[in-house]
């Protein structure tokens, strides 16, 4: 093993990585922690049924895997002779969409005889950070927040974390789609309500939840944003139309207030000053203002994930996979993914 003058370890890997949790097809190209390429196959056809339609979303990623993979191979200049080490997503997702991309990794890796890296998705979200520069330092804390997770992550090593707060019910990126919901938005309505609320004033006040420690609750928000629309629509059906912009600002800044909170709360607690976003929503313009304005207060040192490596990716799933392939820790053939 080499180090470089930043220490860090090279090694001449080139990793295949694949990402199938839910409803995104992802491969990408990661060559010694570095990524080539990341291609991402969106899969549409759930919009029209207001949700990932789980087994809508297993036949698309069967269909798009191998496509996803040549895009990726040709993207990065790659050839698949040159490929050392497969990474792909064992869990949590959705367990039909993780089956497609478990086994087109473990057939890969079998029939080039390559070691094998499953990689847990929420890891990989955290271990994002390290497909760009600045890197965070450790130890950090992570603010993890996407479709189906809502954590703060104390983050001692690649490979040493532990979840210091979450949800107890819903997950951010579910309070977003939920709400986008009850306005008649389409799915996923996380980037829609981010969109209209650049036009909006936060004018409607949401209660906070009262959660003890650091985890989350995002249920109670729902439900008053329900009531508070049933009652102002019965007085103007006219209501969310004329104030959409205005009700997507309010609950959006509720949502990232909610959040950064938590995650002063969690600073403050460790001492941790190096502090980072990841997930999904952390693609939302309101909280990564919100982040940098708190860091600045805080005197943290702040780190905001690239827009492609906010939501689903396989480039974070070869970054991990990567770590994992250095420390030593593959899986055999007998490896099967875990929904939860
Ligand atoms: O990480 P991700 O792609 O998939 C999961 O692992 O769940 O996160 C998807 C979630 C969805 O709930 C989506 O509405 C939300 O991230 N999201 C956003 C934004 N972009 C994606 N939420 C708020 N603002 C955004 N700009
Ligand atoms: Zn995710």
């Amino acid at each position: 093993m080499a180090f470089t003058d930043e220490g860090q370890h090279t090694m001449n890997v080139t990793i295949l990585a694949i990402e199938s949790s839910c409803d995104d097809t992802s491969a990408a190209i990661v060559r010694d922690g570095a990524v080539l390429s990341n291609c991402i196959a969106n899969q549409e056809a759930h919009r029209q049924y207001g949700g990932v339609v789980p087994e809508v979303a297993s036949r698309a990623h069967q269909a798009n895997i191998i496509p996803v993979v040549d895009w990726a191979l040709k993207k990065a200049g790659v050839a698949k002779e040159d490929i050392n080490a497969v990474a792909f997503t064992r869990g949590p997702g959705l367990m039909g969409s993780l089956l497609v991309g478990t086994s087109f990794a473990k057939a890969f890796a079998l029939s080039r005889n390559l070691p094998l890296m499953e990689v847990n998705h929420l890891q990989a979200h955290v271990l994002a950070h390290f497909a760009e520069t600045p890197k965070p330092r450790f130890p950090f804390l992570c603010l993890t927040v996407s479709g189906g997770h809502t954590q703060i992550v104390w983050v001692r090593d690649f490979l040493d974390m532990e979840i210091i707060g979450e949800t107890l019910d819903d997950a951010a990126g579910e309070a977003f789609d939920k709400a986008g919901k009850l306005l008649g938005l389409g799915y996923p309505a996380g980037p829609l309500i981010d969109k209209l609320a650049r036009e909006g004033q936060p004018r409607f006040p949401f209660p906070e939840p009262a959660v003890p420690s650091l985890n989350f609750s995002f249920s109670g928000l729902k439900t008053s944003i329900l009531y508070f629309l049933k009652k102002e629509v019965a007085a103007n059906p006219l209501f969310i139309e004329e104030n959409l912009h205005d009700i997507c600002a309010s609950i959006q800044t509720s949502i990232v207030t909610i959040l950064l909170k938590k995650l002063r709360k969690a600073a403050r607690q460790t001492g941790i000053r190096e502090v980072a976003i990841a997930g999904g929503v952390s693609a939302n313009s309101a909280l990564r203002q919100a982040f940098e304005e708190m860091g600045q207060q805080e005197g943290w040192a702040t780190y905001i994930p690239a827009f492609q490596y906010c939501t689903d990716n396989a480039g974070m799933i070869g970054v991990a996979g990567y770590y994992k392939y250095l420390a030593g820790e593959f899986c055999g053939q007998d490896v099967a993914p875990y929904a939860r």
